[in-house]
């Protein structure tokens, strides 16, 4: 029997069965009193889920398309708009924007670093800005970017703030309406836990008393906030929604939260104890991705093709950090074990590639962190 190749890139991630046995569902026609009723449960499951009494848009796209439709309902061509990028996908938002006939200004910062609310501030204060355009986790880095606290330093400065949370929420904390936020992007292959082509924004409860877009008939999220597509459903991936929501619903936000800390721990731990160096602020690490550089000498693109000719999909660099870094996932349907699994190819391809004697090291540290997260959490010992 060949094993199934097992997948921790920072999405595509697992699909649970109980997911992909809701997309078979037989077909409905897409306005029938059920669907819409369907479709408007789902949207009450993600305003309870984000904290928010906007509506929430759901479109067929991949996270990008829903990036694209955020800006062009927020802002007229040629708006001044203010990009904060500190990583790939800070930089993708922007070049969006750009694209879109948005006047930009870019506030780099370096790649690694969390974006800082001050900074962030002051530049918001030299000029008249439509929106500024944040990114809530980056997934090139592996940082999560304190967004409440930048939140509060610039809500009185700018009409609309837009969040790509797209490799964040749900897996970490998302409160919109609590927040201050107007815009938080999400897509269906990451958190989610489904297959890629499910664009979903959540709106703050004021945002649309901003927004200044004309947008093109697609993206023009003016009808989807009734509560209907004004297209063709994507029906089955409403279906998996549906699911997926409930299977959210059902392991609670405060236990989701801790099992993608707990597996950033261990990751972090364990590449740690190896040799590896983790990239990015480690103050700021995110729950979902962990970025690592192997030691000198040793190269990241041998340990991914290592680690994938032995049945393990890790992501590698990209950007800047393409020559240099590793990606382990643990967004989704992830959880500890499959850690020890990552930790432990890795610890065979140094290895292999690198010559280090394997001694379980890695697995070791790991199993440390999961150790104690377990005595904290669990108060009834287990019976046999
Ligand atoms: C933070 C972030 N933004 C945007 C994107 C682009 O999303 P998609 O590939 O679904 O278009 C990604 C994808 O990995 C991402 O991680």
């Amino acid at each position: 029997m060949v094993p199934e190749p097992k997948l921790l890139v920072p999405g595509p991630t697992p699909v649970p069965q109980a997911i992909f046995q809701a997309m078979i569902t037989p077909m409905v026609a897409h306005r029938n009193a059920e669907t819409v009723e369907l479709h408007h449960r789902i949207v009450q499951g993600l305003q309870s889920l984000w904290s928010t009494e906007g509506p929430v848009i759901l479109q067929s796209s991949s996270g990008s398309g829903a990036l694209e439709a955020s800006i062009v309902n927020a802002c007229a061509r040629g708006d001044r708009v203010l990009a904060v990028s500190a990583g790939a996908f800070g930089e993708r938002f922007g070049t969006i924007a750009t694209r879109l006939g948005m006047d930009v200004d870019w506030l780099r910062f370096p790649w690694g670093e969390a974006t800082p609310a001050d900074d962030i501030a002051a530049a918001l204060r030299q000029k008249d800005y439509q929106a500024v355009l944040l990114i809530h986790n980056e997934t090139s880095t592996g940082v999560l970017h304190p967004i409440p606290e930048i939140a509060r330093a610039i809500r009185s400065l700018v009409p609309v703030i837009v969040v790509d949370s797209i490799s964040g929420t749900p897996s970490v904390p998302t409160d919109i309406d609590p927040w201050g936020v107007d815009m938080v992007i999400a897509t269906s292959q990451k958190g989610f836990m489904m297959p890629p082509g499910l664009g979903l924004v959540g709106l703050g409860r004021e945002a649309q008393k901003h927004f200044r877009g004309e947008p093109s008939l697609y993206f023009d999220f003016g009808p989807s906030t009734t509560g209907q597509f004004h297209y063709t459903m994507p029906v089955s991936m409403i279906f998996a929604l549906a699911k997926s929501v409930e299977l959210l619903e059902e392991e609670g936000a405060e236990t989701r939260y801790a099992r993608h800390r707990l597996m950033s721990e261990m990751v972090c731990a364990g590449s740690a104890a190896m040799g590896f160096t983790v990239l990015g602020d480690m103050t700021r690490q995110s729950p979902t991705v962990t970025v690592i550089a192997p030691p000198d000498g040793v190269s990241n693109h041998d340990i991914r093709n290592f680690s994938h000719r032995h049945g393990l999909d890790l992501a590698g660099g990209i950007g800047q950090w393409a020559d240099r870094a590793l990606r382990v996932g643990h967004v989704g349907a992830t959880g500890p074990l499959d850690m020890l699994m990552a930790i432990n190819i890795l610890e065979l391809s140094l290895a292999t590639v690198g010559n280090v004697p394997v001694d379980g090291r890695g697995s070791a540290a790991a199993l440390k962190v999961w150790e104690r997260h377990v005595k904290e959490t669990e108060v009834e010992p287990v019976k046999a």
